[in-house]
């Protein structure tokens, strides 16, 4: 064994998988080398997430484990990264659990941190940057398909929305240079890449602007151009969009543009306007329904997502029946439903009661879970019959026969594997489906060129066109 090896683990949203490739691309180019074994391992990395309580929990539960492989080999170095990191700064060494502690934007500094570390001084920096986007750094590819990436397109968050640690832990808002996007892009392509997602805690916040006199300012909606006229074979998609920000422009984009995937991760939270008010969202029940008709009337099949809170602080059952109505007034494609965890520090922890008992809370999820499962089976049985395009991603895990891919609107479509391959696009009949993923049939031989059949032409479809990771989307 060398004395070199890096593993590292990652925890959280999108934007952590794409920052441990960050992570992983100063590593091997101070000389380290990529190790998927916490045995063979000289330093162990746990990316982190503070979001929710029950996610710092599970990072402890692994440092315990990074614990007991230190017995076995106790030059082993432990760095904790993202979030967790910055949030709890300092206090992570109380424990003696991690040797090196290193904050979101602090990652060039990893190979000084393990050094500092080796050499047996506390290794800590959790400055956050007002500039530091990564850009020139090229990720390392974690990913084990070679087909979907992600690339990060900004960092950081200017909301306050008063329940959320993101803008304590991951610092102000800045936005990468567009042109390092597109060649990151661009070389994804060439290594035959199918698919990108562009990540940003607010994609619709995205800005660039050039020269003293703003002589060339890029939009989200310019960038989504940018990068969708990259290859007509490369799937394009983003999140997370914010309903006070998201314009007209994105969706006019969107519809331009065959390869922009027709998928909007639109997190609402609540249903009651009291509530986002409260949660300092910056928009009404009826504004949200408003950006939710809009999409509809521009790009008709688009697959909508959200995020929702149950049990914010002082929420009453009223409020949680907002929630429910606006759930079926809707009908979200698919959601990630949370009960409230009060994070310290954030505006709610400080000036709120998290007054709602832990079992209303748990009782009101898991009613807003029932809801969301009912009403996106109802969606999924409208597909029973239509033929989708899906691009494979990999085999599926209840059987080695059967491939899975998604539809451009961001649904898992299951169905066996014949001549097929990972990264082909596929015609795929729908013929059943549960509330999580759509059964099929391959329906015509692969057709890899091109995504919804469009062979490369960028002919507007009018008002009819069209994140992958572990779970939680972004944030
Ligand atoms: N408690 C519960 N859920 C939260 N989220 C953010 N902060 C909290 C919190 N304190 C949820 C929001 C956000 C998603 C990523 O996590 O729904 O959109
Ligand atoms: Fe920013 Fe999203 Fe957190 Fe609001 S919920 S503060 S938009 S990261």
């Amino acid at each position: 064994m060398g004395n070199k090896n890096v593993y590292i683990e990652t925890y959280g949203c999108q934007m952590n998988v794409s920052d441990s490739e960050v992570v992983a691309s100063i590593m091997q180019e101070a000389g380290y080398t990529m190790t998927d074994r916490l045995s063979s391992a000289n330093v162990a990395l746990i990316n982190t997430c503070a979001v929710r309580d029950n996610a710092e929990q599970r990072v402890w539960g692994r440092l315990y484990v990074f614990k007991q492989q230190k017995r076995r080999n106790p030059s082993l170095l432990v760095g904790m990264l993202g979030c967790m990191a910055e949030r709890l700064k300092e206090d992570l060494f109380d424990k003696g659990l991690v040797d090196i502690v290193a904050g979101p934007d602090a990652y060039r500094d990893l190979p000084n941190l393990v050094q500092q570390a080796a050499n047996g001084q506390k290794a800590i920096n959790v400055l956050l940057s007002r500039e530091e986007t990564y850009a020139d750094i090229a990720p390392v590819r974690m990913d084990a398909n070679g087909v979907a990436a992600f690339v990060s397109i900004m960092r950081g968050c200017n909301n306050v929305c008063t329940y959320c640690v993101v803008p304590y832990t991951r610092g102000g808002e800045r936005s990468r240079n567009p042109d390092t996007i597109v060649r990151e892009i661009r070389e994804l392509v060439a290594r035959g890449y199918k698919e990108v997602t562009l990540l940003g805690q607010n994609v619709d916040s995205y800005r660039w602007t050039e020269g003293s006199e703003a002589s060339r300012t890029v939009t989200f909606a310019r960038l989504l151009e940018l990068v969708a006229q990259v290859s007509p074979a490369l799937r394009v998609r983003f999140a997370t969009s914010h309903p006070k920000d998201m314009s007209n422009g994105v969706l006019y984009t969107m519809a331009m543009y065959p390869n922009i995937c027709d998928h909007i991760h639109l997190p609402v939270q609540s249903g009651s306007t009291r509530m986002l008010e409260l949660m300092n969202r910056k928009y009404t029940r009826d504004e949200y329904l408003q950006r939710i008709a809009k999409i509809r009337e521009i790009i008709p099949q688009c697959a909508i997502s959200t995020d929702i809170i149950a049990g914010f602080c002082s929420e009453t059952q009223e409020d949680h029946e907002a929630t429910l109505s606006l759930m079926r007034d809707v009908a979200f494609d698919y959601a990630f439903m949370f009960q409230y965890s009060e994070r310290p520090n954030t505006k709610a922890a400080r000036h709120f009661k998290d007054d709602v008992p832990a079992e209303e809370k748990k009782r009101r999820l898991t009613e807003i879970i029932a809801l969301h499962n009912e009403l996106s089976l109802k969606n999924n049985e409208k597909e029973i019959g239509q033929t989708q395009e899906v691009l494979v991603e990999g085999v599926s895990k209840r059987s080695e026969d059967e491939l899975f891919g998604r539809t451009p609107q961001n649904k898992v479509v299951v169905f066996p594997k014949r001549q097929h391959r990972i990264g082909d696009y596929v015609q795929v009949k729908i013929i059943r489906c549960s509330s999580a993923t759509l059964i099929g049939e391959a329906a015509s031989p692969p057709a890899p060129q091109s995504p919804a059949g469009e062979q490369g032409s960028y002919a507007p479809e009018g008002a009819t066109i069209n994140s992958k990771g572990q779970r939680p989307v972004i944030k």
